[in-house]
């Protein structure tokens, strides 16, 4: 009988989800399964990770200009020459430096890595994922069986693992596009709170490892590792594993 009011409750909430919430209402949270939508003219704002709420359009709750991190390196293009006024940033508009309800960080938590984010070259586009600042941190979350990356207009972008071309390839890059990934592109999933990756008829000796591989602009891109976590590392990479951070802002 526990069992089945429980079930209709959680019925509910997802209907709930598809609404907005009132004026002054919650709207998101850790655990919070209501709506995350605010009526027009209102912004979703984080209290604390636990509780965020409706408030009335304030100036605070704007998302701040990815404009304020300088980009990396390895998006700024060289001017041709004659040209003075050469626009030569190509990031995306980010969701900003606080966390939104729903979403996660994703950091690696060993060494020579700790603490580097999961975020697309260039910033928030549809591009090649990489580890790297905590203050250019992307926020993430698994939708069945989708990594998504949240943009700065609300729309998404989505995780896709290359195709492993043959047997001996033992690592295969994550990037970012603008189109959910085919199932049969494998599947995320969270362990915990550690990042999986797993796809039919390859079997690996562990669904947790990455590898971390500085391509020598400055970038750490991120492949799955097909391979044992630990052992027989690639040349030129790092073992790690990634996991998701849900405090209000990233820190290193
Ligand atoms: C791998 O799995 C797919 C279906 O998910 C199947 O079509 C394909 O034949 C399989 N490949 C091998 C080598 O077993
Ligand atoms: C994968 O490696 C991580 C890091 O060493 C470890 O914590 C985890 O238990 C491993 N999982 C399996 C299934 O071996």
């Amino acid at each position: 009988m526990f069992a089945a009011a429980v079930v209709v409750l959680a019925a509910a909430g997802a209907s709930l989800a598809q609404t907005t919430a009132p004026q002054w209402g919650q709207c998101g949270g850790i655990g919070w399964t209501g709506p995350t939508a605010c009526p027009s003219g209102w912004v979703c704002t984080v209290s604390n990770q636990y509780y965020s709420q409706c408030l009335q359009g304030a100036a605070t709750s704007t998302i701040p200009p990815v404009t304020s991190t300088p980009p990396p390196t390895s998006t700024v293009g060289t001017p041709t020459s004659g040209s003075s006024s050469a626009t030569v940033t190509v990031t995306g508009a980010g969701p900003g430096s606080t966390l939104k309800p729903n979403y996660l960080w994703i950091r690696a938590v060993e060494a020579p890595h700790f603490h580097e984010y999961l975020q697309s070259n260039p910033l928030y586009t549809a591009s090649g994922s990489v580890l790297g600042s905590y203050t250019t941190a992307g926020q993430f979350n698994v939708v069945n069986g989708q990594l998504v990356q949240l943009l700065g207009d609300g729309s998404l972008l989505y995780g896709v693992v290359e195709t492993r071309t043959d047997p001996t390839v033992m690592k295969l890059r994550l990037s970012f596009q603008k189109t959910p990934a085919p199932a049969s592109a494998g599947t995320f999933a969270w362990s915990g709170d550690a990042l999986q990756w797993t796809i039919a008829n390859v079997t690996r000796p562990n669904n947790s490892a990455w590898l971390a591989c500085p391509d020598g602009t400055g970038a750490v891109p991120l492949f799955v590792n097909l391979g044992p976590y630990g052992y027989m590392t690639p040349a030129g990479c790092a073992d790690e594993t990634i996991h998701f951070y849900n405090a209000a802002t990233a820190s290193s």
